[in-house]
């Protein structure tokens, strides 16, 4: 049985969506927002690492719906596509049904399709693009529309979505160009959903997360084991979901169009795209002119941070 938290109670009341929340991180989210107080819808499709294999039936989404009864909460389950049109609608619709009432979207589901650039396949770009970018946008459309029709009703909502980006989508990754360009994307429509749904009385942010589940268990096992000894174990994504909650809950209030990385007992704020030194000619360049400019823009400029897996031009070489 696991132990409550100091964050109990903070999504009492609550109704959440968590999709993706059979495994992993998302059934993380799921058992630490119900043990905050929260009814959870539990979505999950079932599928393997690659995203083939659906599953259906309640497994594993019945299975951690069973887990949030057993800590005595109250769980729902759907097995819908979150990146399928209907899928994602009927998913909104279930938790109206199943609850009366919808307060936070964690979007989380998804897979990986790694590859090199140069190898990666048209159908897995397509399908990681799909379940990512379009599993979110669907879920926050269909939500975004309900809670919109609350607020022109009267009933100004505090509702709350919380996405998934990733260190990849923020600084690049090798041999992950699909799901970074996903995960990008997720960052860019969390500042563009917030813009929009702040007046509907919805906020949204994003987490990029880092955590021991079976997306990374084998690449980074040694880095992500939990500890032999007992003691603090960092990886566990069980340490990323106190994050999620807060943003879920009501007393996030105001913090909005953020994203934040969270991984162990440390919660970062991520400062994204912003303008560095510029030069304005007050008319059109020449581009010989440009080597000398860029090259002084550069040097006062601050360094990129470094893409993950990345080796600079002269290791390749070597
Ligand atoms: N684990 C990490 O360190 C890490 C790092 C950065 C980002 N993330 C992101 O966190 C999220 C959760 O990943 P995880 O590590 O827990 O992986 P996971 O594979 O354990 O869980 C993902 C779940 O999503 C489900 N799913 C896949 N496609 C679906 C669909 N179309 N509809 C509904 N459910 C679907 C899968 O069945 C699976 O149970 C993902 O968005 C991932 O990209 C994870």
């Amino acid at each position: 049985m696991n132990e409550p938290t100091v964050h109990q109670g903070l999504a009492q009341g609550r109704v959440v969506i968590v999709t993706g929340a059979g495994r992993g991180l998302g059934r993380a989210h799921a058992l630490a927002f119900a043990r905050a107080g929260a009814r959870v819808l539990v979505n999950d499709l079932g599928v393997a690492l690659n995203g083939d294999g659906e599953t259906g039936g309640s497994s594993p989404a019945g299975q951690v719906a069973e887990e949030v009864r057993e800590l005595g909460g109250e769980a729902a389950v759907s097995t819908d596509d979150i990146a399928d049109s209907e899928g994602a609608a009927r998913l909104v619709r279930t938790a109206l049904d199943r609850f009366g009432r919808l307060d936070t979207l964690v979007n989380n589901a998804g897979f990986l399709r790694d590859r090199m650039l140069v190898n990666l396949g048209e159908d897995d770009w397509d399908a990681v693009l799909r379940v990512h970018l379009k599993g979110h946008f669907l879920p926050m459309k269909h939500a975004a529309a309900h809670w919109r029709a609350e607020a022109k009703a009267g009933r100004t909502p505090r509702a709350r979505i919380v996405n998934t980006s990733s260190g990849a989508g923020l600084l690049g990754a090798v041999g992950q160009g699909n799901y970074a360009a996903a995960k990008a994307g997720i960052a860019a429509l969390t500042l563009v959903s917030a813009a929009e749904f702040g007046r509907y009385g919805v906020q949204v942010n994003a987490v990029a997360p880092a955590a021991r589940t079976r997306m990374t268990e084998r690449t980074f096992a040694e880095d992500m084991a939990a500890p032999q000894d007992g003691g603090f174990d960092a990886m566990a994504p069980e340490n990323v979901s106190p994050l999620v909650v807060y943003l879920g809950s009501d007393a996030a209030e105001g913090v909005t169009g953020r994203v934040f990385e969270a991984e162990a007992g440390r919660v970062t704020v991520m400062d994204g795209w912003r303008r560095a030194a510029h030069a304005d000619k007050g008319a059109r360049w020449e581009p010989g002119e440009l080597d000398d400019t860029v090259r002084a823009l550069l040097a006062t400029s601050p360094e990129p941070e470094p893409v993950y897996g990345a080796v600079s031009v002269d290791e390749a070489r070597r």
